[in-house]
């Protein structure tokens, strides 16, 4: 069989370590033909290839980004239309670079344009990644691990600078609509207060455990939010309202840190490796068995996978009686609700 791999959506830690998982066990075990797909979806309309051989996938295990490249396809996404002209054009392309089968490695967006693949007939396996989280159908995604290394290592070294100057530290983290990486991150590094999308806030409440904190006889705080989160109106970026809001009204000095893409960028943790990999040899077994239009997960810590029908268009959201939420509360650490 002749296999097609393309990373598509934004990258992650561990991609690499996947594209090498599902070569490495396609080519040395079941003697499959590996091509890779540059930057996304669009590269199988251009037919932008490369051959992949054991070679070319050593020494990748580690490194952060995509050796293949990547794009959003929500363009290519709108083209998939069955019995449509356009739809023929991608059939085609498969059909001219001799493809038995594309895995797509992506988050929500790719695994639904996967799907559509897969409903025009095409050989489809999901492969799911994301920093977020959020891919619904997988307890886990690679590049969640490493975000919330790095989110973590950053507000602990916020908490030594906000306690040297007494202030209050506002540091917004990844997620998309998800506030997977402020929970994770924000209790691994002993924040004050966590903002998530899925719990919404009151700024009187992060008020109240910030000068609860000060009457305690601790001057400082640490306040994680989400990027998903949204202000009572609606507003998007809400970490300058709020570190704003926090400085005026408990008049304690208050900075705020965007973490962005420092986040996404990089290697991958050992966890993240292990995980990617797994993954990638999983879909090449499924490949193998010619089991097609699936997406590769895990459930707890086995590996299997699910119809890619039933994956698209939902998200993955922290549920609002998490146990880390629950166990933050009795600990005394604020949701803002
Ligand atoms: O999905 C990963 C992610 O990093 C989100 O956390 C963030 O909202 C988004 O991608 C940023 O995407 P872009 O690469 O389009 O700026």
């Amino acid at each position: 069989m002749r296999i097609g791999i393309l990373s598509s959506g934004g990258d992650c830690p561990g991609i690499n370590a996947t594209i090498r998982g599902i070569g490495k066990t396609a080519i040395m075990h079941y003697n499959m033909d590996v091509i890779g797909i540059h930057n996304g979806f669009s590269g199988i309309l251009q037919k932008d290839i490369r051959e992949l051989d054991e070679r070319s996938l050593s020494g990748i295990l580690n490194l952060g980004g995509t050796i293949l490249g990547t794009s959003r396809e929500k363009a290519f996404r709108k083209l998939i239309i069955p019995d449509d002209s356009h739809s023929s054009v991608i059939k085609q392309r498969c059909a001219e670079l001799a493809l038995d089968c594309i895995v797509c490695i992506g988050g929500n967006g790719t695994q639904k344009t996967s799907g559509l693949l897969s409903g025009i007939g095409l050989n489809v396996i999901g492969i799911p990644k994301t920093i977020d989280n959020d891919v619904w159908g997988t307890d886990i995604t690679f590049g969640f691990d490493t975000a919330v290394n790095i989110a973590t290592e950053a507000i602990d070294r916020l908490h030594s600078t906000a306690n040297a100057h007494k202030r209050v530290m506002v540091v917004e983290v990844m997620g998309h609509h998800a506030g997977w990486i402020a929970l994770y991150a924000g209790m691994a590094g002993g924040a004050d207060v966590i903002l998530l999308p899925e719990l919404g806030f009151d700024i009187n409440k992060v008020n109240d455990a910030v000068m609860d904190r000060a009457h305690k006889g601790k001057p400082y705080s640490i306040v994680v939010v989400a990027e998903g989160l949204r202000t009572a109106g609606g507003e998007t970026r809400p970490t300058g309202y709020i570190a704003g809001k926090i400085e005026k009204e408990t008049g304690i000095e208050t900075r705020e840190t965007v973490l962005g893409y420092i986040q996404r960028g990089g290697n991958p943790s050992p966890f993240d490796r292990n995980l990617a990999t797994r993954l990638g040899g999983h879909a090449s077994e499924l490949i193998a068995r010619k089991e097609f239009g699936r997406m590769v997960c895990m459930n707890g810590n086995e590996v299997g996978s699910i119809p890619l029908s039933e994956v698209a268009g939902k998200l993955k959201l922290v549920p609002p009686r998490h146990d880390l939420i629950v166990q933050g509360e009795r600990m005394g650490i604020s949701f803002g609700i």
